[in-house]
């Protein structure tokens, strides 16, 4: 049965990237249309600073961009936030939310990425609602519990209909290089989309389920091939174009 979920590869550039940067999405830009077209949806997020101009170059090329977080509100009394409507005012069609860097550096809960989720519904944003245990849950053999409770209270109810993409990310794999056994990535991902079809029906088949954690492209095409991983969300590997294009072919 052909796969039905979309296939996306996400590059979070995280605070990473000056002006600069951006020769890297016209050389992404460049290296897109001078290959195949992708078999999957491109997606980067870079800096807020850098978010409309990054929508503008992406644009001419179908390469679509998002936020690194949003506020729960649309706007307000609130320094140094940026809402949902905001980003998407820049040019973004995505927005990451919960992930690991945010819930740790600013003590995020499940409940308050599950309202940063629904903001980004109501703006009309496709929230990536990023999950993971760290290493000292999975050595206690937690891991499936804590990532599906954290999916159970940041998952917005109405995230059916492919509005909501799902990123698994081991805290303990980001940035160090390490990954999970592929056994244990393709477990982690049908227990997701088991819970995923237990609480949405059959529109939690078409819920695309990332994996994220040290993708690079020497471990991209073994990763992306395990059933139930629709795709990636990337860091380091997505700051240089001819790492990111590599990734992408792998899919
Ligand atoms: P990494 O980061 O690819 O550098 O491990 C992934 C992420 O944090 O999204």
């Amino acid at each position: 049965m052909p796969k039905s979920t979309d296939r996306l590869i996400v590059g979070n550039w995280k605070m990473h990237g000056f002006s600069a940067a951006l020769a890297e999405i016209s050389a992404l830009a460049t290296a897109l249309a001078a290959g195949e077209p992708p078999r999957c949806i491109v997606v980067i997020c870079p800096p807020a600073t850098l978010l409309a101009e990054a929508s503008r170059l992406g644009s001419m090329a179908g390469i679509l961009t998002g936020g690194q977080d949003c506020h729960p509100a649309l706007s307000g009394a609130h320094t140094g936030d940026l809402s949902a409507a905001m980003l998407k005012d820049a040019g973004a069609s995505y927005v990451i939310v919960g992930h690991s860097e945010r819930r740790a550096d600013h003590g995020e809960t499940s409940e308050l990425v599950r309202a940063k989720a629904e903001a980004g519904l109501t703006a009309k944003l496709i929230p990536i609602v990023c999950v993971g245990e760290t290493l000292a849950e999975r050595d206690a053999g937690r891991a499936e519990t804590i990532v599906l409770d954290q999916l159970d209270r940041s998952l917005p109810d109405d995230a059916a209909g492919r509005k909501v993409v799902v990123a698994y990310e081991p805290v303990w794999a980001i940035g160090t290089g390490r990954t999970p056994t592929d056994a244990d990535i393709a477990a982690m991902h049908l227990a997701i989309r088991q819970y995923l079809v237990t609480r949405f029906g059959a529109a939690g088949q078409d819920l695309s389920i990332l994996y994220g954690g040290s993708v690079k492209p020497a471990n991209a095409r073994t990763i992306l091939a395990i059933a139930n991983v629709d795709g990636a969300l990337v860091g380091g590997a997505s700051l240089l174009a001819s790492d990111l294009t590599r990734i992408i072919s792998a899919v």
